[in-house]
């Protein structure tokens, strides 16, 4: 996967930029405030589909404007190819492939394979549930498009049944006759949700444990495992009937509860994963460094996975990352990224690349220009 030349028009503060790629390392260099991490958010749009910001449409549009575009050359093993989305304020984005329009985002998520990496993602380890739900979210939205059909219908399940979990204290009769095909949506779509977080998390988990120790040199052994919200043994999560029973088994006989919480306490919503550090709960006991160690390995993980399931690397998304790591790892991080394509933003020229774009007020160039 090789991301070529990205156009954008009245994105954010860019009005119009057209920058190419070099296949290596590509630094976005600038002062703040100039445009960097927009020009990340808007492959970042063209790989997932939405702000790795957590930005709405309006929000990317220019100030000012009622529209944006996007536009993304790439090639993958088999052919050059292309996508582009216009974002419109006050109706429906569009989004074409290679000139086709497309209806269902599951076609194209991920056909930019994108592991992106900001700051926050440092703190992986000590955030919520919901942080860490959101990197396997990111991964297997990409892979696989089933899992984002699954996901965004299990939000809209969550969204009816917890809705009349609200209203269940005023009528109760509604509540009986219907809540039961939403607990029977959410423990299937939740057990198949489980089990690709499950494969997920096996197999990440060793990627994660050698990257750890290559970058500590310690004695230290992290273990990663998933932690279903169903509350059964991890290797139960590969058997998707038993999960989606014993979900529907708590979600029938917890009612009272519910319906005092007002939300859905059982599903995949309230999935985690466990992070230990020699048996010990990483986000109780782990130093700052080894934090920030496992999470970048977690990353690093989320690469190597990505190779697996399509034989090239992801594109390396990486925002102002390497200001935010001491010395011994940022030399780890570029050791390791050598040789893949790699999109970074940074304020200085300490790191050495094969193509340097100079970012200024929205406006884009490089040294050759
Ligand atoms: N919708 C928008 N229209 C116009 N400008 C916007 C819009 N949204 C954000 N901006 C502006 O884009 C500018 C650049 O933002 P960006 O986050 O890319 O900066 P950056 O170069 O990454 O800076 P830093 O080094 O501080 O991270 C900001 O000044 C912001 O006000
Ligand atoms: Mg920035």
């Amino acid at each position: 996967m090789l991301c070529k030349k990205l156009t954008a028009n009245n994105f954010r503060n860019i009005e119009h930029a057209e920058v190419s790629f070099s296949p290596g390392v590509n630094l976005l260099v600038g002062d703040n405030a100039q445009g960097k991490t927009n020009l990340l958010e808007a492959i970042g749009y063209i790989s997932l589909g939405k702000s790795f910001r957590g930005a709405t449409e309006a929000e990317m549009i220019a100030f000012g404007h009622d529209s944006a575009s996007i536009s993304l050359d790439f090639s993958d093993s088999l052919r050059d190819q292309n996508i582009s989305v216009g974002i419109f304020s006050g109706k429906r984005r569009k989004f074409e492939q290679n000139g086709v329009k497309i209806f269902k985002m599951s076609d194209i998520v991920g056909a930019v394979r994108a592991v992106i990496f900001c700051p926050e993602h440092l703190s992986l380890i000590k955030s919520g549930p919901a942080e860490r739900r959101s990197w396997l979210d990111m991964a297997l939205c990409q892979s696989r498009p089933v899992y984002l059909q699954s996901l965004s219908r299990l939000n809209k399940l969550l969204k009816q049944r917890n809705r009349l979990l609200k209203d269940a204290e005023n009528d109760r009769k509604t509540f009986d006759a219907t809540v039961g095909v939403w607990s029977e949506g959410i423990a299937h779509e939740s057990a198949l949700i489980g089990k690709f977080r499950y494969d997920y998390v096996r197999e990440a988990g060793k990627h994660i444990e050698r990257f750890f120790s290559e970058m500590t040199g310690g004695s230290e052994k992290p273990s990663v495992t998933f932690a279903g919200s169903a509350k059964q043994e991890e290797e139960a999560f590969s058997d998707i009937e038993a999960t989606e029973k014993e979900y529907l088994r708590l979600l029938t006989s917890n009612t009272e509860r519910e319906i005092a919480a007002g939300s859905t306490l059982w599903g995949a919503h309230k999935d985690d994963i466990k992070i230990d550090l020699n048996g010990r709960s990483a986000r109780d006991f782990s130093s700052q460094g080894q934090q920030r160690s496992l999470a970048l390995a977690m990353k690093l993980a989320e690469g190597e996975l990505c190779r697996r399931d399509i034989g090239e690397y992801p594109v390396f998304l990486l925002d102002d990352v390497l200001s935010e790591l001491d010395a011994k790892r940022k030399a780890y991080l570029v050791n390791e990224i050598k040789g893949k394509q790699v999109i970074m933003t940074g304020c200085d020229l300490s790191v050495k690349a094969e193509n340097t774009v100079f970012v200024k007020n929205g406006c884009y160039s490089t040294v050759a220009d």
